[in-house]
């Protein structure tokens, strides 16, 4: 073993990767129950990789025989039905992961500097997450696949200008046919899983080049010993490598559970509609995204025109509380301008418009996060109430807003979605204040 280890060693650097990422990579020895997510994320990405390849095996992507062959993969492939409730329940699995993923950049400040790049990866990969999950619901071609992605290509639409031509690109198509599952086909089971592999990995370069945060929210390259190793780093192989190891097995029992007891976890993780063939003459009654897509599905739907007025108001409050704390001439110009151009827009264009504009920003508002949060502390346990505060509202906001997008549009429904929209966007942009003005606690030299 020991020369077959030097003869690879000689011409592969082996030994070099596995020290400087595992063996000789110092991680701060507190690290917590929120750390097991980044690992639990790599696990999911091989799973869904290996449980597609051998869906792929056994899938046709034609809009003839797409339903009956994920039906002969449940029904007839030998532990055909494991594989397939393994790819659509670790989907759910997936994304539960990556939001406390997230989260726990939110508690103790993973998104500051330096590690922003990291962060902003995270948000690359997590759009191509959403793009990759997207594409997938497609190809069972059962009813609420179908429907599903013809009301959010439609959504296209609203765009002035190019919006037609471009939902019409995207399809290959007039309406969602054979040309579309054939490129979602593609997209969902090549060229997406390649960017989300190489998109992982440079996410751990950049990580490994600044090092790991951790629940204080110290650096701990800035107090080394000696011998230039951190006072308060341990390597991660062997600690870190058990320490995941016990929370792979924990979770996998977890995952099992679903997977052979409720796998479709009464419609959450597969609905319904989609274990009938897709129906261009029969519309679901609702037509809702998976779970993980309702908060922004609600964001879209609470854009109605009766709204406009709140949505002129908020942008209103922003601009005036920007120009009037802004030192530099030309943020005050944008203050003014921008909520003008924004007002004039909202009563001028569609209101399905404003939705379509309202999820997007929803979603990309997370890459402004490391400028946005302008605390001298980056973790929770030394923020003060403000920032507790805020942070515990947004995530009740957006688990709700997640039900609201499940349930028709209307009446109280419909209410509640239109406040939570604006709750969830006043999180980011009242944070440059409410973050700087918050009362903080003295942050301990080394880690506690
Ligand atoms: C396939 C998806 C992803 C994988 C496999 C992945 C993997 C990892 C791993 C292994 C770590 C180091 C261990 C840890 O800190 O938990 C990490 C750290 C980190 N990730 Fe991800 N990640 C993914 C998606 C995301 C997303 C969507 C975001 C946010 C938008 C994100 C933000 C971060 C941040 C800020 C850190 C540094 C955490 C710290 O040092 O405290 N990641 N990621």
């Amino acid at each position: 073993m020991q020369s077959l280890l030097e003869w690879v060693d000689a011409r592969f650097p082996l030994l070099k990767v596995w020290n400087e990422h595992l063996a000789e990579y110092y991680a701060p020895k507190n690290f917590n129950f929120w750390y097991y997510f980044g690992s639990l994320a790599i696990l999911m990405l091989v799973l869904q990789i290996f449980s597609g390849i051998f869906l792929t095996i056994h899938y046709k992507p034609d809009v003839g025989l797409a339903f009956a062959s994920v039906e002969y993969i449940m029904r007839d492939v030998p532990w055909g039905w494991f594989i397939r409730y393994l790819h659509s329940t670790g989907a759910s699995a997936f994304f539960i992961v990556i939001y406390l993923h997230m989260f726990r950049a939110l508690l103790y400040g993973s998104h500051r500097g330096p590690r922003e790049l990291v962060w902003i990866m995270g948000m690359v990969i997590f759009v191509a997450l959403m793009a990759e999950s997207f594409m997938g619901y497609l190809l069972p071609w059962g009813n609420m696949s179908y429907w599903g992605a013809q009301v959010i290509i439609n959504l296209f639409d609203a765009i002035p200008v190019i919006g037609p031509g471009l939902s019409e690109w995207i399809r290959g198509d007039f309406v969602i046919s054979d040309a579309t599952l054939n490129r979602f086909f593609a997209f969902h089971v090549a060229a997406v899983p390649l960017v989300l592999v190489i998109l992982v990995f440079m996410h751990i370069v950049a990580l490994h080049r600044v090092g790991s945060n951790n629940p204080d929210g110290i650096e701990i390259k800035e107090n080394k010993g000696a011998d230039g190793i951190p006072l308060d780093g341990i390597p991660f192989h062997p600690y870190y490598t058990v320490k995941d190891i016990v929370a792979v097995v924990v979770f996998l029992i977890v995952l099992s559970s679903v997977l052979f007891f409720a796998p479709e976890l009464g419609g959450w993780f597969l609905e319904h509609d989609n274990f009938t063939p897709a129906n261009v003459l029969q519309t679901p009654p609702e037509i809702v995204p998976l779970w993980y897509f309702t908060p922004y599905y609600s964001i879209l739907r609470a854009c109605t025109p009766d709204y406009m007025i709140y949505l002129s108001i908020f942008v209103g409050i922003v601009g005036a509380m920007t120009l009037f704390s802004a030192r530099n001439i030309m943020v005050k110009a944008v203050a003014v301008v921008t909520p003008l151009i924004l007002i004039v827009g909202f009563y001028t264009l569609e209101a399905k418009f404003w939705g379509v504009v309202a999820m997007g920003v929803s979603i990309m508002v997370f890459f402004a996060l490391p400028w946005l949060d302008r605390s001298t502390v980056k973790s929770i346990r030394y923020r003060g109430w403000m920032y507790k505060t805020a942070l515990g509202i947004f995530v009740v906001t957006f688990l709700v807003l997640g039900y609201l997008g499940t349930q028709p549009p209307e009446g109280l429904y419909k209410a509640l979605a239109q406040i939570g929209t604006l709750i969830y966007f006043a999180f980011f942009a009242f944070m440059p204040w409410y973050s700087q003005i918050d009362k903080t606690k003295p942050v301990p030299e080394r880690v506690t």
